[in-house]
């Protein structure tokens, strides 16, 4: 196991899809890791299996974020070794241009005491950290909610182009909170980093894939003009017992212009 004092935008991203935390766009997630003040991985054998990250005004104050040790490496020792070796470079740094430097941190559900493990202090009376999501108003319209779904390559690519405007889903738990106006991050399937940003512009619900397939063409459907579009294509990823059961949503999205 060794320490490198970098992060790349690939492993945040995974390590962050791993956990099931919020995606964020790769563009902003490359700046912030290039303004932290101290970043590091954990790479065993190649691989990275943890990393954490220190952001903060470079005099006085940071906060400690990112803390993430793959689920498979977790209970042995790797959380413990990252943060002492963190701990470390941020000591030089503070030797060097620092006089105090109160390092911060909002622990995660039943967490705080593994950072007591790793020398930290409660704050007094267990005082717990708040937050705040400021959403940007331009992407996020009132009360729309983010969803992440993934995608393989070639519908993938018919999104991406423009074609395939319709994304096909069974109207399960998950998917029939989604309303209109809300964001889809489509992630390519093999991919941590190739994404598209999308817009619900609209909900069409039926009972099964035959209603839906007589209301659109078959290539805002992901079809080619040469494949004929067939409803029992989508048994191959619902079994038809639960599209009986929970009926099926045909998801009509935009791509979100680049600002
Ligand atoms: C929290 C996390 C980083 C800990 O990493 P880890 O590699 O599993 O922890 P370690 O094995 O190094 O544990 C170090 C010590 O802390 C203890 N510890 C670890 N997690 C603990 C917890 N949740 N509560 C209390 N003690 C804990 C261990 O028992 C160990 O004690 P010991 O050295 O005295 O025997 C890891 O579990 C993780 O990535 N969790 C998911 C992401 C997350 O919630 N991150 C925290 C954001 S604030």
């Amino acid at each position: 196991m060794e320490f490198i004092d970098s992060i790349s935008v690939d492993d945040f991203q995974n390590l962050h899809i791993t956990l099931g935390w919020k995606f964020l766009d790769n563009k902003l997630v490359k700046k912030s890791i290039k303004n932290s003040m101290i970043k590091v991985s954990c790479v065993e054998n190649g691989k990275t299996i943890g990393i954490a990250r220190v952001v903060g005004d470079g005099f006085t104050h940071g906060f400690l974020t990112d803390v993430i040790v793959l689920p498979d490496y977790q209970g042995k020792g790797v959380g413990k070794a990252m943060i002492s070796y963190l701990l470390s470079r941020l000591q030089d740094y503070v030797n060097k241009n620092c006089d105090e430097f109160m390092l911060e941190l909002t622990p995660t559900k039943d967490n705080a005491n593994f950072y007591v493990k790793c020398g930290f202090k409660h704050k007094p009376e267990m005082m717990e950290g708040c937050y705040l999501w400021l959403k940007n108003q331009n992407i996020y319209k009132q009360g729309s909610k983010k969803y992440v779904m993934h995608l393989q390559k070639t519908p993938f690519e018919n999104i991406k182009c423009g074609k395939k405007t319709i994304e096909m889903r069974l109207n399960d738990e998950k998917r029939s909170v989604i309303k209109e106006n809300d964001i889809i991050i489509f992630i390519k399937i093999g991919s941590n980093t190739e994404y598209l940003k999308t817009r619900v512009k609209a909900l069409h619900k039926y009972k099964n894939f035959e209603e839906l397939y007589k209301n659109f063409d078959k290539i805002s459907l992901g079809y080619a003009k040469n494949e004929i579009a067939k409803p029992d294509d989508m048994t191959k990823y619902y079994p038809k017992e639960e599209i009986e059961k929970y009926g099926v949503v045909g998801i009509e999205i935009e791509i979100i212009k680049k600002r």
